[in-house]
């Protein structure tokens, strides 16, 4: 991560280095934040966060889920996010709101303790690596499996489900993997460890539902819209392990990845190896929209200048 100069913590503009929190805090120990990715885009009318109030809906939205009370409003936060790219002077960036219990008490009751709030900003490229968007990536399907329903909330973006994120990527790391696929508890296509999936096949694009303990991904939510624009339907639909094996495209969409060709799962080599067509084609509709070169129809492209 390349340092910035400010983030925004507790109200205000801090040095970098001064954003700290103490050891005892409640998030430490039991995973206790929420939290967001979203990407500014370098665009020909200055830095444009995409679908910026989407992600901080989403933000408040897992607060709601884990009863975290937020000392701020979606106003007050879409204000500080634009700052923050700004005084930064980031053309492009991965911006991280994070809220979580501070320092108060250390029993699992969290009700005593501050909710926190900050949001830093730093420039990122790609999340599986510089090739990926091109090349695609090569990754396995874990052992480990998704949360079950009703044990952790898979609809909210927090720091303790990503535990599971962690071991499937340890894991998938160890045997040589760019990413993990997760199955859900009824042995279904769930997601990546920070990403949602989609597939094709003969012509038919689908997605795991939200069902399959996922993220509502604000990506996989653009890709279903920009396909729509050109006469493509995404199904929802559960999604059994081998009809990966046997798809003609595979792809990954998130923040963070961005659209990412699945060239291989498990070894198994996915279509012809290389980013499909129908991949190119969303990749070629979401990075126009995102980097301002296309009609931005569903106003998705907030301005950092206004
Ligand atoms: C577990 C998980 N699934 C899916 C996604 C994709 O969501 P989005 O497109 O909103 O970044 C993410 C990333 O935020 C994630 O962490």
């Amino acid at each position: 991560m390349k340092a910035t100069p400010y983030i925004w913590f507790r109200g205000e503009l801090v040095d970098w280095s001064s954003a700290t929190v103490h050891v005892m805090s409640h998030a430490i120990h039991y995973g206790s934040s929420i939290f967001e990715g979203i990407r500014a885009y370098d665009t020909p009318r200055g830095p444009a966060i995409f679908r910026l109030t989407d992600h901080l809906r989403r933000l408040f939205d897992s607060a709601k889920i884990y009863r975290i009370p937020m000392p701020y409003t979606l106003e007050q936060l879409t204000s500080a996010t634009k700052q923050v790219v700004q005084v930064n002077k980031l053309r492009s960036a991965y911006i991280r709101p994070v809220a979580f219990y501070g320092y108060g008490t250390l029993g699992i009751d969290p009700s005593a303790c501050p909710t926190e709030v900050a949001i830093g900003a730093f420039e990122m490229g790609s999340y599986l690596g510089p090739e990926s968007l091109e090349q695609g990536v090569d990754v396995g399907v874990s052992s480990w499996q998704r949360f079950a329903p009703n044990t952790l909330p898979a609809l909210a973006k927090a720091g303790g489900n990503y535990l599971s994120s962690q071991l499937m990527n340890i894991e998938s790391r160890r045997h040589g993997y760019a990413e993990a696929i997760a199955l859900d508890t009824n042995g279904l296509v769930s997601e990546g460890g920070g990403e949602n999936l989609f597939l094709v096949r003969e012509g038919t694009v689908i997605t795991p539902p939200l069902t399959a303990a996922i993220l509502g991904g604000i990506t996989r939510d653009s890709v279903v819209k920009l396909l729509a624009e050109q006469g493509i339907a995404v199904k929802e639909q559960p999604v059994p392990r081998e009809l990966l094996y046997i798809a003609d495209e595979v792809f990954f969409t998130g923040t963070a990845a961005e659209i990412v060709p699945i060239r291989s799962i498990d070894g198994i080599t996915i279509g012809n190896g290389r980013c499909g067509p129908l991949t190119a084609q969303v990749q070629h509709a979401f990075f126009g929209t995102v980097q301002g070169e296309r009609e931005d129809t569903y106003g998705w492209l907030e301005y950092v200048e206004s």
